[in-house]
């Protein structure tokens, strides 16, 4: 099939990557012209595990191409995606002029049937806005239908959630694009529950809600466990073997930050509101979530006592593992308590060292490292704030050698506690 997708950030650049890769004709669109001739040359502007590769190999090919024009993406496709950002504003709501602006232009830019698919996280009842706005700037009095088709794909692992998707929801107010939009997505082999517009808009905060919930409610665990001599591990591991339950997201640490969690609650409490309801139950995720950051940090000053002064290495910046995205990311948080305290830090992540830099206050109480066992030298303490599966293979000898004295803070359960006691750490986790 012919596609248009319009917006190549995460969400756009990785779907149009994978439908290509699976066999479809696909157009990414950009304003942003730049970006447009790099892809065109083989770059890639995000960190993403897989996604190089696939982009090349389809440009290479042909199925994948780039362009700075809408009206030429929608004029060559039958389906036309809305990937564009759905940016928070400070009242917590979705700021949806993107959204707006490019359903004007595809309204301009079409003269015969079009499919529009919104993949945006939007709120629930967007796509009646879209509808009616397509509407009203179409000039040629075509048909057109609008489809809600959230994604689901974890940033650091998106290529592999989009080729091997859990499920795919497909929201429609016909028959008629639902057809289409099984066949598009007909090579993934993964199930497509198709449901009216509202309900698809829904699942996707709903979701994101539910697991940002569950790693608030086994964050609110480890508080338990630490009070009672517990392990939260053990907890999580005993829970999540319960098939009801699961075992995923279910990781006591830092919080949650990045792109996504954060602003999806927000979103969909005001959304609540709006509709009458008070989100209480989410509004306690929140608070669970900025107090579990302040606990840690207790724990940094109950063991430091005064950080002024202090020398601090930070492994990790990337708001989770195998990714170089900085966006609301705990680590970055972390960092910026510790330097407001006074504190100097080394810091060191995989990937995310240069987008740290344009958002950490530049200066002499913050070093970059770039490698991850010179982190240490001459610390006073450890902090792990990211889970990157690299910081297991720490020289923990070579680090405790380096240091004034050997404590370390794992923001993220990464090493055990048994373990590095053994080898001589003072080891502060959370919730073991
Ligand atoms: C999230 C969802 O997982 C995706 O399904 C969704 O498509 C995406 O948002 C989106 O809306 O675009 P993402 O934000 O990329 O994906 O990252 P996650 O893997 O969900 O992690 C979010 C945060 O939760 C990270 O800071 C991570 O460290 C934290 N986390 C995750 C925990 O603290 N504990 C866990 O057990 C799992």
């Amino acid at each position: 099939m012919k596609l248009t997708i319009i917006g190549t950030g995460y969400v756009g650049l990785v779907t149009g990557a994978c439908f290509a890769e699976v066999g479809h004709s696909v157009i990414c669109v950009d304003n942003d012209l730049k970006k447009v001739e790099l892809l065109r040359g083989g770059g890639i502007p995000i960190y993403e595990p897989g996604l190089e590769d696939l982009v090349k190999r389809n440009v290479a090919s042909g199925s994948l191409s780039f362009t700075g024009s809408t009206a030429e993406g929608v004029e060559k496709s039958d389906v036309v995606f809305i990937a564009v950002p759905t940016p928070p504003q400070p009242d917590g709501s979705v700021d949806l002029s993107y959204i707006e602006r490019v359903a004007r232009d595809i309204a301009g830019a079409m003269t015969s049937y079009k499919i529009v698919v919104d993949k945006s996280t939007v709120p629930v009842k967007t796509g009646e806005k879209v509808a009616e706005t397509i509407k009203r700037y179409c000039k040629a009095k075509v048909d057109f239908d609008v489809v809600s088709n959230p994604e689901f794909l974890r940033e650091g692992f998106a290529v592999e959630d989009l080729m091997k998707p859990d499920r795919i929801v497909v929201g429609v107010g016909s028959q008629r694009p639902a057809a289409a939009m099984r066949e598009l997505y007909a090579p993934f082999n993964a199930p497509i529950i198709v449901t009216d517009i509202n309900s698809a808009e829904l699942i996707k905060h709903a979701a994101n809600s539910f697991l940002a919930l569950k790693i608030s409610y086994i964050n609110a665990i480890s508080i338990i466990c630490e009070a009672s001599g517990a392990n939260v591990e053990e907890v999580a591991n005993g829970m999540g073997m319960d098939a009801r339950i699961g075992r995923r997201f279910l990781n006591a640490g830092l919080g949650f930050g990045g792109s996504c969690f954060p602003k999806d609650l927000s979103a969909f409490i005001k959304i609540a509101d709006t509709l009458g309801y008070d989100f209480q139950l989410l509004k306690e995720v929140q608070h669970i979530n900025a107090d579990q950051m302040e606990r840690f940090v207790k724990k940094l000053t109950d063991t430091l006592w005064v950080l002024k002064d202090k020398k601090i290495g930070v492994l990790g910046l990337a708001f989770k593992q195998n990714t170089d995205d900085v966006r609301m990311s705990p680590a970055i948080d972390l960092c910026q308590r510790l330097l407001k305290e006074g504190a100097a830090i080394r810091v060191f992540d995989p990937q995310a060292m240069t987008k740290a830099k344009g958002v950490l206050p530049p200066g002499p109480t913050t070093t970059y490292v770039a490698e991850m066992n010179e982190v240490a030298t001459g610390c006073d303490a450890l902090v792990v704030a990211t889970e990157w599966p690299e910081f297991k293979l720490l020289d923990l000898d070579r680090a405790r050698h380096a240091m004034t004295h050997p404590i370390l803070f794992d923001g993220r359960n990464l090493f055990d506690p048994a373990e590095m006691e053994k080898r001589g750490w003072v080891y502060k986790s959370v919730g073991r």
